[in-house]
């Protein structure tokens, strides 16, 4: 039981039809139901964390979470850089022993991008660490910024194609509809599979990053809803397109919003059925209980990573 990088559970995932799961980690409830849910189901998984979660909870208690979960599950786990901003931030978690960092230079032109990948894989790889890249920006709310819907842009395949050739990042974020958040459709849901199916001719094997990839879980949002919660027009990616992206060249599914609506269902439930309740374990344990149920289903249902360890 260690800290591993991607690159085995990938190959695998890969060959298998199946992604793992990259959950974003902020505390420790949220960081015990994403492993114990992983451990349960004998399922690799990675654990990603933000600039937010660094901001919120310090690198240091975050990284030593990490490393308590392996020591209480008996599992293997990835720690990564979710949108690494710049080189620094990438040299800062690969010095600390993270196994994965994500350079996240979308928002540069494509030249840009290429350069700033390739001088942090020089780094990690000189490390041992794995890393990932972006291309195409999706929209939604990321780290504090947000994108509109006019501004995203959709991976081009055959500049993926050369942006891994001239980078070398071991993986791939890619922008085919899916966007960061909790409102991610105006309408009907839709994903460009045909932008996947051709970036999987091009580059065979390589494994696909799929960000913006929460579900948006209805009876979650029905909940919080019921509980005194405001979430209207609350809408995510329907299961069955990450099912099938899974199955195709997408080896890794980003999960943020789905534990904070899981979380927050389940502490709203507390606090409005028992109005006496004061003790934050009380309504933690059960914000917990949720977000583990919900990466079971998953895990089980979505990723297809059950008992592949
Ligand atoms: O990519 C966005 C993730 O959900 C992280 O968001 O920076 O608010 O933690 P955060
Ligand atoms: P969601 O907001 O859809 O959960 O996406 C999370 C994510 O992409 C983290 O990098
Ligand atoms: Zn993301």
């Amino acid at each position: 039981m260690a800290l591993v990088t991607t690159k085995e559970m990938f190959k695998k995932a890969y060959a298998g039809g199946y992604a793992i799961g990259a959950f974003n980690i902020n505390n420790m409830e949220i960081t015990q139901a994403i492993t114990e849910a992983a451990a349960e189901l004998k399922s690799p998984v990675i654990l990603q964390v933000s600039a937010g979660a660094r901001k919120y909870a310090k690198p240091a208690y975050l990284k030593a979470l990490a490393e308590a979960a392996i020591e209480d599950t008996g599992i293997d786990v990835a720690l990564h850089l979710d949108h690494g901003a710049d080189f620094e931030i990438c040299k800062a978690c690969v010095d600390s022993g993270f196994t994965s960092v994500m350079i996240d230079g979308s928002q540069y032109s494509f030249e840009e991008n290429v350069a700033l990948t390739k001088k942090v894989v020089e780094y990690a790889h000189a490390h041992g660490v794995v890393v990932e890249g972006e291309l195409g920006v999706l929209a939604g709310i990321e780290d504090d910024v947000k994108v509109d819907e006019s501004e995203a842009k959709f991976t081009d395949p055959a500049e993926a194609e050369r942006f891994v050739e001239l980078t070398g990042v071991d993986s791939l974020a890619i922008a085919i509809g899916t966007s960061h958040g909790a409102y991610k459709f105006k309408s009907e849901p839709q994903l460009r599979f045909d932008i996947l199916e051709e970036i999987g001719r091009r580059l065979p094997g390589f494994p696909i990053v799929l960000h913006g990839a929460s579900s948006v879980v209805p009876e979650y949002v029905e909940e919080i809803n019921a509980c005194g919660g405001k979430l209207e027009g609350a809408i995510g990616v329907p299961e069955e397109m990450l099912r099938k992206a899974a199955s195709m060249a997408v080896c890794k599914i980003n999960i943020d919003s789905d534990i904070r609506l899981a979380m927050t269902a389940g502490i709203r439930r507390v606090l409005s059925n028992q109005p006496d309740v004061f003790d934050p374990r009380t309504y933690l344990s059960v914000g917990r209980e949720e977000v583990k149920k919900m990466v079971a289903h998953k895990i089980k249902n979505v990723l297809g990573s059950a008992g592949t360890l």
